[in-house]
């Protein structure tokens, strides 16, 4: 594809344009071996050799990260009090602009996908794709078949007068505490805490399995992460 070198550099986390473009000057830039001084240069990323300060910088445009996002951890890039998901990553993965898609609350565990897409993740996210989200949940008190009925009818969230679509709930085990598998097709805030509570049930552990096409790999531990397959990716862009 073809790029300017300052976009293609700032973009993979190399520096800010202003920096590139000082490098740049300084004689820091080559293409194929050639060193350019206008880092404004449009250069052709699947035929052109990059190297900045005699490196070479090997042009990755978007990354896809699957993590199995820990509980104790926030699912944003930044925050003044608690370790984000981007903290959790590898130095050579952080030079990347990545953010999460949608959120999980900093108790919930499971399928985060961490990427520097904007256009996926917006399609993702779009309240009008209805991209299903399913959790394993457990909660504190017995789950009955009203309550399954309840969620296929969609139920009334306390404290906003929102009635949620249609939600599948299967129940594995229903006693004290109970366990299920909760599909959503939206992401309210809190949203399955919340339809819990609109039927006088609490939750007390909720992981996301997965997102659309997307499922969490069970060979993640809590905590680490991997990149997406050229496959997987695919069928996101699908979606
Ligand atoms: N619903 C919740 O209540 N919390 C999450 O983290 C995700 C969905």
């Amino acid at each position: 594809m073809k790029f300017r070198i300052d976009k293609i550099l700032s973009n993979m986390g190399i520096g800010s344009r202003k920096q590139i473009k000082q490098d740049a000057r300084k004689g820091h830039i080559k293409i194929n071996d050639e060193i350019v001084k206008d880092s404004s240069k449009i250069i052709d990323t699947d035929i052109d050799q990059i190297k900045h300060k005699d490196k070479i910088i090997k042009y990755v445009q978007y990354i896809y990260l699957m993590m199995n996002k820990p509980s104790g951890v926030v699912s944003a890039t930044e925050d003044n009090f608690d370790k984000t998901v981007i903290d959790l990553l590898n130095e050579e993965d952080k030079i990347y602009n990545l953010f999460p898609v949608g959120r999980l609350d900093k108790d919930t565990e499971g399928l985060l996908l961490i990427t520097n897409d904007g256009q996926l993740a917006h399609d993702l996210l779009s309240p009008r794709k209805h991209v299903d989200k399913t959790y394993y949940a457990e909660v504190e008190e017995e789950i009955t078949e009203k309550d399954v009925k309840a969620f296929s009818e969609g139920v009334i969230l306390t404290n906003e007068n929102y009635k949620t679509l249609p939600a599948k709930l299967q129940i594995i085990e229903s006693g004290y505490p109970s366990s299920c598998y909760v599909t959503i097709k939206e992401g309210k805030f809190h949203q399955v805490k919340r339809m819990f509570n609109a039927v006088n049930n609490e939750v007390i552990y909720l992981k996301r399995l997965s997102m659309g096409p997307l499922k969490l790999d069970e060979r993640l531990k809590v905590g680490e992460y991997r990149h997406l397959t050229d496959n997987e990716i695919e069928m996101l862009k699908q979606k």
